[in-house]
């Protein structure tokens, strides 16, 4: 992309953004700008105001002004694309335009996975989504996405594309990065805490990609052949408890097809599941591409085309204005399009606080980045204490090996990556355009150097194997920084590690017995090496502040606090699909997920597969005791105390894990489900408890010929853990047997 001029870009944007609070006056002949109303009768009484066109203009967007400049002006009625160009705050990813007679603002959309993207904006990045999932925290996750949402609001953006929560499925995908991790409560609570968090700024969240996106390959040209129960207890289950647990204003259907049909025409899951029996009252719009017709579309569920022209034909321009004359898409289907986002503008805010640019404290916001990442990054090995190296006794000289370690820490690439602050510390890397690597310029080396003042250090870039066996030998300590680069529209080619990574790692492994590794990668990566090293740190991709936190975790200033959200297998072999089923170009393809709702660790309990580090599993520097164990149920709602205390010497936090292993009879996927966890932050000592109220969906398997959810009577083991494969305490509770709906549960 062109680099614009900084002040003609601050210009640009504060234009096009129009600021319209509603007047005393406007309350009286517009009575939909009362916010003491509530939003469904604000929504009604705007919407009988409103033209057919007007309806129209809020169902089509248009992507950023370089490509609309470009589109012939007579694709909608009455509008004039080099007129709406103008306005698209550049760089941006969407822009539906306001209409003032009626005081409607315009929707002014940015990516927003880990923080504002735009090429022309710094903006603060958050660790990648899969690391915050690993604090195991909502809290985290809510607190980075307050940060978004108000650094959006002070950029001018409404309209956030955040809340990737797709179900870590494929190991192998590269966006995994960008979402929550592999089981469905988590990756639902984690993206909700995110959801909800930019929501705070009175201004609109996505929840993403619906629905089974599960493999960037091909992901235009793929159907994902499942299951409707599958579906229902695995990636469908994140998204129902996500949107019930943040109310986002927007859903964002996906690329690929579901089971032959598109997913933003496919009426099952837009209308029939999403719409109607969850109930959710927002719109869906389109990813950028995503829209393959107008009528099955617009019939099938699909809110707002997204993006124009992303897509080759502006489906709901001009041609959705024909569908409607010859009736092939209602009047009332209109309505209910527009109405739907007319009720998240008012729900979420976005009428009666409009948007408008400001300073930001970035600051105060790297520290919230900075203690994101904190919570998150997984300690996966510690022996013989070679970790935390402390100030106290301290190393006289550590050698730091590899991955710009002197400089900076990796993002993941793709519309999810944040324009530095400070720019790209590691420039010319990667495929190039919009997928450049971006490397953080945050340096652990020098983080490492101000919490070990006395220790000296030497930078190898770990390139070559002599040369970084040289610079352990030399050393009382070898740090060796590891990265895999994964992006939006690429798969990783393999869980191993590029180039010559691996034999680094072997080579300085033996030359200094005192060798840790930090991982910096989307998702799991093998690790052939893991035995002959003392320590491992998982901090995927850190984030804005990722090189201090990673050295506040390796010297003890922070005592490590993150869980895994997704299996690391010990080889390929134990994946479902070893590799990626079909290719980026040329004809649709099929991928079956045969495993079903049997995703993660479910998939590796159910073949007796053991893992290199389960699902949960991380470290502290201080011992825990789990115990207190107590199942109950009463009136149908089971819940689940327990304790722990800090057994250790340093203050610490602990990830109660439930897990439930179901009897045969309930002919669950795989023997256990993760039902609830509980973060407790604990001084030396102290001892802190613990309730889990069980969502009765997580013991339930879903029957597709009457539309319930059936728990099976019987005898249940609750289990307590420190890890999915750490099990402290079990319980039993016997269950009787029930029948519910989705839609009963929100009565
Ligand atoms: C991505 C979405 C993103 C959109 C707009 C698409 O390529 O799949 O996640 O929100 O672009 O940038």
């Amino acid at each position: 992309m062109k680099t614009l001029n900084a002040s003609l870009l601050v210009t640009a944007v504060a234009m096009a953004i129009c600021a319209s609070a509603p007047t005393a006056h406007a309350a009286s002949t517009q009575p939909w700008t009362d916010s003491n109303k509530a939003s469904v009768q604000r929504t009604e009484l705007l919407l009988k105001a409103m033209t057919l066109e007007e309806k129209l203009l809020l169902l089509f967007g248009y992507a950023s002004g370089d490509q609309l400049a470009q589109v012939d002006s007579t694709i909608i009625p009455g509008v004039n694309a080099k007129e709406v160009a103008a306005k698209v705050i550049p760089g941006s990813a969407g822009y539906i335009p306001g209409i003032p007679r009626l005081g409607i603002p315009a929707q002014y959309q940015a990516d927003a996975s880990i923080g504002v993207r735009n090429p022309y904006l710094e903006r603060t990045s958050l660790p990648s989504s899969l690391a915050t999932a690993a604090s195991w925290d909502p809290r985290v996750t809510e607190a980075g996405g307050k940060m978004i949402g108000l650094e959006a609001r002070l950029s001018g953006f409404n309209v956030m594309l955040a809340g990737g929560i797709n179900l870590a499925r494929e190991p192998l995908n590269g966006r995994n990065f960008e979402y929550t991790g592999e089981d469905p409560l988590l990756a639902a609570e984690m993206g909700a805490g995110l959801i909800r968090g930019v929501q705070s700024n009175n201004i609109i969240s996505t929840v993403k990609h619906y629905l089974i996106n599960a493999q960037e390959t091909g992901r235009t040209l793929v159907s994902a052949q499942i299951s409707e129960p599958a579906l229902r207890m695995s990636d469908a289950l994140a998204f129902e408890l996500a949107i019930e647990k943040s109310s986002p204003g927007s859903v964002m259907c996906s690329y690929n097809r579901i089971n032959d049909v598109y997913a933003c025409q496919n009426d099952k899951w837009q209308n029939q599941v999403l719409k109607r029996d969850w109930g959710y009252k927002g719109y869906v719009m389109s990813d950028w591409g995503a829209v393959h017709s107008t009528v099955q579309d617009a019939n099938g569920g699909l809110d707002q085309q997204s993006g124009f022209p992303f897509d080759k034909v502006p489906y709901f321009a001009k041609p959705l204005r024909d569908a409607v004359d010859d009736g092939s898409v209602p009047l009332a289907r209109i309505d209910d399009m527009a109405r739907r986002i007319l009720w998240a503008m008012f729900d979420k805010g976005v009428v009666d606080h409009p948007v408008k640019t400001g300073p930001i404290d970035y600051a105060a916001h790297a520290q919230v980045s900075q203690a994101a990442a904190e919570q998150s990054l997984v300690l996966l090995k510690n022996d013989a204490g070679v970790l935390p190296l402390s100030p106290t006794a301290a190393p006289k000289r550590v050698a730091i090996i590899g991955s710009y370690a002197d400089k900076a820490v990796l993002a993941g690439g793709g519309s999810a990556v944040v324009t530095p602050i400070g720019g790209n510390a590691v420039p010319g890397l990667g495929p190039g355009g919009w997928l450049t690597q971006v490397w953080q310029p945050s340096s652990p080396m020098k983080a490492l150097q101000k919490q070990l003042p006395a220790t000296q250090f030497a930078f190898d870039a770990g390139t070559h194997v002599d040369a970084a066996a040289k610079a352990a030998a030399a050393a009382d300590v070898a740090i060796v920084f590891v990265h895999q680069w994964t992006a939006e529209s690429l798969d990783a080619p393999s869980l191993s590690l590029d180039g010559n990574q691996d034999a680094i790692v072997s080579a300085v492994a033996k030359a200094n017995p005192n060798t840790v590794v930090v991982v910096e990668s989307g998702g799991a990566v093998l690790m052939p090496w893991h035995k002959d090293v003392k320590g491992i740190l998982a901090a995927f991709y850190p984030g804005a502040a990722g090189g201090e936190a990673i050295a506040r975790l390796l010297t003890g200033a922070v005592n490590p606090s993150g869980r895994l959200p997704l299996t690391f297998p010990a080889s390929t072999d134990q994946l479902v699909r070893p590799k990626i089923g079909g290719k980026s170009e040329g004809p649709l393809f099929t991928v079956r997920y045969t495993e079903g709702a049997a995703v993660g660790y479910k998939w590796f309990d159910l073949h007796g597969h053991k893992p290199l580090y389960a699902f949960g599993h991380g470290l502290s520097y201080t011992s825990f005791e789990l115990g207190g164990l107590q199942a109950s149920q009463a009136k149908a709602q089971m819940t689940v105390k327990f304790s722990v205390k800090n057994t250790g010497h340093r203050e610490g936090a602990s990830v109660g894990q439930v897990y439930i292993r179901a009897p045969q009879s309930a002919r669950w996927e795989a023997p256990r489900r993760l039902v609830g966890f509980g973060k407790l932050a604990l001084k030396p000592g102290q001892t802190g408890t613990s309730a889990v109220n069980v969502d009765p969906r997580l013991l339930a398997t879903f029957d597709e010929s009457t539309g319930e959810w059936v728990i099976a009577p019987g005898m249940y083991e609750v289990q307590l853990g420190a890890g999915s494969d750490d099990i402290r305490a079990t319980a039993k509770l016997a269950l009787v047997g029930r029948r519910f709906t989705s839609a009963q549960l929100r009565r």
